[in-house]
């Protein structure tokens, strides 16, 4: 009997066009191009405008993925977006990023919030969706604009942290393709390594969490950096694992553009070569729940992936939560260009 698989049949990722470099760091905290680069790999990063928000980024992805789909938007049945950074509280992102497409103006639409591991997230529940025969097209945006949570005097965390979006559209399969297992998991003991205290019903917007700085990003980098990697390894084995596949059966590793040094040591532990890890944190920097929807456009673009490939998509963020998911790419026909 066929298994029924879901795959991802289009992608898309837009940035904002503004670059700021380590350069232009240098001069507004007390750092250096140098110590950026080699203890972060960032070399530049996107921000947006003042007026520009998360949902401007993430509908120029979606855009972009329904071209490269070829699929009419007019198909699409439902839209999952992953953010950290929504326009505001409510409407959700993903009503107003579904107001300004030409997809039918009644398809349920809602936000999922797991940081930089929304995109494998909301690509798992969407999958499922399918999977159970309620929906049958799917278009997943991830967009986070972090520096607008971001504290520009803090040096510890201003290198890192940028905007961007990446978007995917789900839809079944045949043959032996499409994504071939998933593993979510978090920890919210693991709350205060990251998190933004600020504006929620903790700590509603007053005068004095203005003054605090309780609106910013804040960051335990170095305990999540030791943490980050052992979860990333394992979450990475248990879901190759789940499918019969090993390390060895990987041809593209696709992770969190956290640090290269990361990315680095969890292709240590699971022995696999840099070659087969995507690399592009030195133009983006990390961009939360994008920066593996980026990732992955990019490998599509650059021809990084080819019918057959095994794909996986692993990723850690505020939460804790974490992710991974094994893809063998193939069984479908991108039409559409750009
Ligand atoms: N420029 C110069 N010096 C700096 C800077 C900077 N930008 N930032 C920190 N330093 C200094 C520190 O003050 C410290 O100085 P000291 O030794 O005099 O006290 C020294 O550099 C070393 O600091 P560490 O924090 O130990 O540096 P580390 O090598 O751990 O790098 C970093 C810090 C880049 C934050 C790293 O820990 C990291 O990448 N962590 C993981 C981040 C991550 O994965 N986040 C999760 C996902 S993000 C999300 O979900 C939004």
């Amino acid at each position: 009997m066929d298994v029924k698989r879901v795959g991802i049949v289009g992608t898309g990722s837009f940035v904002p066009e503004h670059v700021l470099t380590n350069f232009d760091l240098e001069k507004m905290v007390d750092t250096t191009d140098e110590w950026i680069r080699t203890r972060t790999g960032i070399v530049e990063r996107h921000v947006a405008s003042r007026e520009t928000s998360s949902s401007d980024l993430g509908v120029e992805a979606a855009r972009q993925a329904l071209k490269d789909s070829a699929i009419d938007p007019k198909e699409i049945d439902l839209i999952i977006t992953a953010t950290i950074t929504p326009d505001m509280f409510f409407p959700s992102t993903a009503c107003l990023i579904q107001s300004r497409l030409d997809v039918p103006h009644h398809i349920p639409s809602f936000d999922l919030s797991a940081a930089c591991s929304g995109f494998v997230y909301a690509l798992e529940v969407g999958r499922q969706f399918i999977l159970n025969g309620t929906y049958k097209t799917i278009l997943v945006v991830a967009c986070d604009t972090l520096s607008k949570i971001t504290d520009w005097k803090d040096r510890s965390t201003c290198v890192l942290l940028a905007d961007g979006a990446g978007s995917a559209i789900l839809k079944e399969v045949k043959g032996d393709f499409g994504i071939l297992s998933t593993h979510l998991a978090a920890d919210g003991r693991g709350q205060d390594l990251l998190h933004m205290p600020g504006g929620g019903s903790r700590y509603p917007a007053t005068h004095e969490t203005v003054e605090r700085g309780l609106h910013f990003l804040k960051m335990k980098g170095n305990e999540l950096f030791k943490i980050g990697v052992r979860l990333m390894a394992r979450i990475t084995r248990q879901a190759l694992s789940e499918c019969g596949l090993t390390e060895e059966d990987v041809s593209l590793l696709i992770m969190h553009q956290a640090n290269i040094r990361i990315l680095e040591a969890v292709a240590k532990r699971l022995e696999i070569p840099m070659e087969k890890v995507f690399v592009n944190i030195h133009k983006y920097g990390n961009t939360s729940a994008a920066s593996c929807a980026i990732a992955l456009d990019e490998a599509v673009r650059e021809d990084r992936i080819k019918e057959g490939d095994i794909i996986v998509l692993c990723t850690m963020g505020a939460g804790l939560t974490w992710a991974a998911m094994v893809i063998r790419w193939g069984g479908i026909q991108m039409k559409g260009s750009r």
